[in-house]
């Protein structure tokens, strides 16, 4: 573990505390403090003791454990969710990606990481401060990634969508904002052919809403490819007892998938 990175402490029933490595610094928690150059050098899995005698295991965060963590300003996508959109939308890549609105950046950071360093990610939201707040939870997670000029891999526009989309001949749009129809008829500007929309709402009336626009406007340009919903159970294995947990995230958001096409209808 080197001087600089994220690190996530975990004690034995699994709560965690996020630091960044910083050489003559020093973590207290109720069981005790740590020296952060008692973890500096230290191999990603070993354990740490604090002290008062407390041994926390150092993990570096998985990106849905720090999405867990991070600051929020809006409601993120879950992580169950995201890892459905990432296949939904089949974001490759080198792909060309948009995604609105930027919220607290959790679906931005695995976009980014799907498109890798020859895709683009240009994500817009209205709100600055949501802007700020996501620029910051990306840049603690994988150090400064953002490209000022524009021509990045990830650029971030202080724009609403519903008035525009700059860019053309996207891959793929994804949309988590309130009334995804009013970006339809950018969309279908701005998409490819082929090129995938992917709508994520929490309401079936505006996943309604959202096809019946589609199906009275744009059938000549979207074929929908379907609607999706994702449950994930997490399961208890503890010595004789092996059940699903008694919580779990139930109902999050509808997944709405369509295609650009020439001839939708054929
Ligand atoms: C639910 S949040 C997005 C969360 C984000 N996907 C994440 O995982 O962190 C919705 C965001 O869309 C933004 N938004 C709503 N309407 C917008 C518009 N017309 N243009 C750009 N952003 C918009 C809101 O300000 C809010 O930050």
């Amino acid at each position: 573990m080197k001087e600089g990175e994220l690190v996530h402490l975990i004690d034995k029933k699994g709560k965690r505390y996020q630091i960044s490595l910083k050489a003559d610094s020093s973590f207290s928690f109720t069981r005790g403090t740590i020296s952060h150059d008692d973890i500096i050098g230290l191999e990603e899995g070993s354990a740490v003791k604090s002290s008062l005698g407390e041994n926390l295991l150092v993990l570096r965060p998985t990106l849905a454990e720090y999405i867990s963590k991070m600051r929020k300003g809006s409601q993120i996508i879950y992580p169950k969710d995201i890892a459905a959109i990432l296949m939904l939308a089949d974001i490759f890549p080198g792909a060309k990606v948009l995604e609105a609105g930027t919220g607290s950046g959790a679906l931005t950071m695995a976009l980014l990481r799907a498109v890798g360093s020859d895709g683009e990610v240009v994500s817009y939201e209205r709100r600055n401060e949501f802007l700020e707040i996501a620029r910051k939870n990306i840049d603690t997670f994988f150090g400064k990634v953002e490209s000022a000029g524009g021509s990045g891999k990830l650029v971030f526009k202080d724009k609403d969508v519903y008035e525009d989309i700059e860019e053309k001949e996207l891959d793929r749009i994804i949309l988590d904002l309130p009334e995804p129809w009013r970006v339809l008829n950018h969309v279908e500007e701005s998409l490819r052919n082929g090129g995938i929309l992917l709508c994520y709402n929490p309401t079936v009336l505006q996943i309604y809403k959202l096809s019946k626009r589609l199906e009275l406007k744009y059938a000549k340009s979207f074929r929908v490819m379907g609607i999706y919903e994702v449950g994930l159970r997490e399961w208890e294995i503890k010595g004789r007892s092996m059940r699903p947990e008694h919580r779990m995230i139930a109902h999050t958001g509808f997944i709405f998938v369509a295609r650009k096409c020439s001839s939708p209808d054929s």
